[in-house]
């Protein structure tokens, strides 16, 4: 495992975990909303800018063709990151809640009247809504797959949900409220058996697990650059070649064609038929740092860092009187690094501000996962979430803080 120095060295790397809050340390457990970034990658987006900045795809000139090559390299660090088996299988899209939206609308026209398309209980709202709408445009049926109280989805009730009417599973691979690593193998086996594709929204795990493409068989992986210590505005959607070559473009535009005629226009190959317009160039270059970060690191190591994190987070916290944490693991569900709780009657926001003062950074509320609060029936949770550069010690200062917070707020009882 990592050892202390080893910690210590990465924590270096953020100069923003040097940044006073209300003259505390900052102790920043919002790693699930976005990741803090090294100075590789912020260093990166300068040197862009300084050294490479022009458009990409288009011109002749030497920067235009420096440009290109360094984002296609990026495109091709992304597929090995990833273990995808083309370059041509990764687009580069603003985030996962476009990559989401990307393929909700490219694969409309092969959802008919009736048809269905499978969520789970336990779905960002980035992976409810667009198909929501998709349902109202093509008259399909939307249906959830149950989970159980410990938040495990319900097997059982998928494999009687799904049948030859559903044509797309979409379902996270790691949920952003509980942390549950959810059975995604299985899911895309059971799915293709029926005929059907399935979608792994996989925001919260690509800075957690290691991935392989050619492995999970998957159709459709997306995430964002931001919850990988790269910069916000840049996602990835992966697609498996033979399906992007068959779906429609969603945006329409320069650099997404082979030819414009005002009686027809026909598209570019993949992936650039789903890249309408100048990318964001800056963002592709330095998610390619991202990776070189996490390369360096290993995501064996941060795994297994993590883990003992979590597991000694949830020893603290089950420490805590009338605690409820979210999402239980067992044997064959493992949690990844985030957990959820409330403390009884206690208000989230009331504790989220408290911890806030004290210079802790956690997120509050319904996490964009408002039928997920419904089941538990709560109106918000607390929600920490760890990354690389967390330590035991700001774990202690948490359980401290917490003590303090519950002391204070019973006061006022
Ligand atoms: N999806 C991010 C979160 O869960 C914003 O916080």
């Amino acid at each position: 495992m990592l050892s202390k120095k080893n910690i210590k060295e990465i924590r270096n790397q953020f100069p923003i975990l040097k940044e006073k809050i209300y003259d505390k340390s900052l102790i920043y457990l919002d790693n699930a909303a976005t990741t803090h970034k090294p100075k590789n990658v912020i260093e990166s987006s300068n040197f862009f800018y300084s050294k490479i900045n022009s458009n990409v795809h288009r011109s002749m000139h030497f920067l235009s063709k420096k440009a290109t090559i360094s984002i296609e390299n990026v495109r091709k660090k992304v597929k090995k990151f990833i273990c995808a088996k083309h370059d041509s299988e990764i687009i580069f899209t603003k985030g996962t809640t476009e990559s989401i939206n990307l393929i909700a609308y490219s694969i409309r026209n092969f959802i008919n009247q009736g048809d269905e398309i499978l969520i789970s209980h336990m779905e960002h709202h980035s992976n409810i809504v667009p198909w929501q709408n998709i349902c109202d445009l093509q008259k399909s049926i939307l249906k959830i797959i149950p989970i159980n109280n410990n938040g495990i989805i319900d097997l059982n009730k998928f494999e009687s949900l799904i049948s030859e009417r559903t044509k797309i599973v979409s379902v996270c691979h790691i949920s952003n409220v509980l942390g549950i690593i959810n059975p995604i193998e299985y899911i895309i086996n059971k799915a293709h058996e029926l005929g059907a594709w399935v979608l792994i929204d996989g925001a919260q795990a690509v800075s957690h697990l290691c991935l392989n493409m050619q492995k999970l068989n998957v159709d459709f992986y997306v995430f964002s650059g931001h919850k990988m210590y790269g910069p916000t505005g840049i996602g990835i959607l992966y697609g498996k070649k033979n399906i992007l070559k068959r779906i429609n473009p969603y945006q329409f535009g320069g650099e997404m064609i082979k030819n414009v005629d005002f009686k027809k226009t026909t598209f570019s190959s993949i992936p650039f038929k789903f890249e309408a317009g100048t990318p964001n160039i800056e963002g592709i270059f330095s998610l390619g740092e991202a990776i070189n970060f996490i390369k360096k690191i290993g995501l064996k190591n941060i795994n297994c860092y993590e883990k003992e994190l979590v597991k000694y987070a949830i020893k603290k916290l089950n420490e805590l009187d009338n605690i409820y944490i979210y999402g239980k693991s067992n044997k064959i569900y493992t949690k990844s690094s985030i957990i959820s709780f409330n403390l009884n009657k206690l208000h989230c926001f009331d504790i989220g501000s408290i911890l806030d003062r004290l210079g802790i950074a956690v997120r509050t509320g319904y996490l964009c996962a408002q039928p997920l609060m419904n089941f538990f029936n709560v109106n918000g949770m607390i929600r920490i979430s760890f990354s690389i550069y967390n330590t035991f010690e700001e774990i202690d200062y948490l359980f401290n803080s917490l003590i303090k917070a519950i002391k204070m707020l019973k006061y006022y009882e």
